[in-house]
């Protein structure tokens, strides 16, 4: 006869039972088995509905961690090629892995995304914060097609097209979105004296450098924002909004003016990009200046990222920093962005933990910084800019695949 099991051994069976069942049950649903770039076993997390969300996390030293471009790459532009121009701590700044809260965030398998991105093409549209993330995309891709060719065309900038996939990337600058055009001094400015002429801005006009892409590619990733300052647009020289080719009455401050070109240029978006075409709006990349903004000797020499607590301190506009246009930015383009089928990039608060991650004083070129100042506000390359693009190829991965 069985012996009746105690209730210890009953608490024993138990327990495990739970909680294996528990498990499966919460990690299970966050995986599905799907085609995936180059090993058909592999699993993707499923993105980007809750509970995983890629952009909340922190960053994990890992000393075994490498970049996959380095110097050699034919995509670099100078001043950000850090390993070349021989900044300090470029091992260390590529140790540092994203981790996000709930989820695993890969690293891109450059052969696999590009079988999957087969005959489609990708486009960046906007201002040299996009054009970093290009050089990085590029760089990263390249491994995955050695083939890979400058590209040139349609208004873009620059670009590569990987042949062994037929796809091409590309950049088209643009970098109020909107189209602006220098005018000499307007007699209807009267009482702005020193006034020297104006910047036009057409709200709802594209800048003819992607007025014309319409049908060619597959996903683009919008950006402005960086050049929403008075340093570029000071007031001998202000932006004027023109709407349906009149000025806009009573006229616009710039913020003001950023708001009303988002929101024409997400809705000249939605009307020309037939819903197939997968489309992003990457957030504001923040800045790091310290003790001083560009022109007044703000400095970036960081080594290690920011602490979490010291963010707020550094980027929220009530502290009123050097840096807190980020935030504010990206506070009117989200609000521009709900409802449409835009989907925000919100690499923001990820970026700005990486203060040590600018090319600072290491620009390549005697003078620059004398010049220029530090800079700090474009990333090196390889670096944060790689982990943007792990970010962007999981998401085109996840949503090319569920449709
Ligand atoms: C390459 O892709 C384009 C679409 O981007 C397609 O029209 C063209 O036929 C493809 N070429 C080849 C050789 O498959
Ligand atoms: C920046 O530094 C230079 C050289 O140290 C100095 O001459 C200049 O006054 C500084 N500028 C500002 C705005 O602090």
């Amino acid at each position: 006869m069985a012996s009746k099991p105690t209730p210890k051994l009953i608490a024993w069976l138990i327990i495990p039972s739970c909680l294996l069942i528990f498990f499966y049950s919460t990690l299970l649903p966050l995986y599905t088995t799907t085609r995936t770039p180059g090993s058909p076993t592999s699993k993707i997390p499923l993105l980007p509905s809750a509970p995983c969300d890629l952009f909340k996390g922190h960053w994990d030293f890992d000393p075994n961690r490498k970049p996959m471009c380095d110097s050699t790459c034919p995509f670099h532009r100078n001043a950000w090629n850090c390993i070349r121009n021989q900044r300090e701590n470029m091992d260390r700044i590529n140790s540092w892995k994203w981790v996000p809260e709930r989820c695993d965030l890969n690293r891109v398998d450059p052969g696999g995304f590009l079988s999957l991105m087969r005959d489609k093409n990708i486009g960046f549209v906007g201002d040299s914060l996009n054009e970093n993330f290009l050089v990085s995309f590029l760089c990263v891709l390249r491994v995955g097609d050695g083939g890979a060719k400058k590209w040139k065309r349609k208004g873009a900038w620059r670009g590569a097209y990987f042949p062994k996939f037929n796809v091409t990337v590309a950049y088209h600058r643009a970098v109020l979105l909107a189209k602006y055009e220098w005018q000499t001094k307007q007699p209807k400015l009267s009482g702005q004296d020193g006034v020297k002429g104006i910047y036009r801005v057409d709200v709802d006009i594209p800048a003819p450098d992607w007025a014309n892409i319409d049908d060619f590619y597959d996903v683009l990733i919008f950006n402005t924002g960086h050049w929403w300052g008075y340093d570029k647009f000071p007031k001998e020289s202000p932006l004027v909004f023109y709407k349906g080719g009149q000025p806009i009455h009573p006229s616009l401050e710039m913020m003001d003016g950023f708001k009303v070109v988002v929101e024409n240029m997400v809705a000249h978006i939605e009307k020309v990009f037939p819903q197939k075409v997968l489309k992003f709006w990457r957030l504001q990349s923040p800045r790091h200046f310290h003790s001083g903004d560009w022109n007044q000797n703000g400095s970036c020499l960081f080594d290690e990222p920011l602490e979490e607590f010291q963010l707020d301190l550094w980027f929220d506009p009530s502290n009123n920093g050097v840096n807190k246009e980020a935030r504010k930015l990206n506070h009117l383009i989200e609000e521009t962005l709900k409802g449409t089928s835009i989907r925000p990039l919100d690499l923001t608060h990820l970026s700005e933990f990486r203060a040590d991650a600018h090319p600072a004083i290491w620009l390549g070129k005697k003078d620059a910084v004398s010049v220029w100042g530090q800079d700090c506000m474009h990333w090196c390359l390889p670096g944060v800019p790689d982990t943007w693009v792990d970010i962007l190829t999981q998401l085109i991965g996840y949503n090319l695949e569920t449709g």
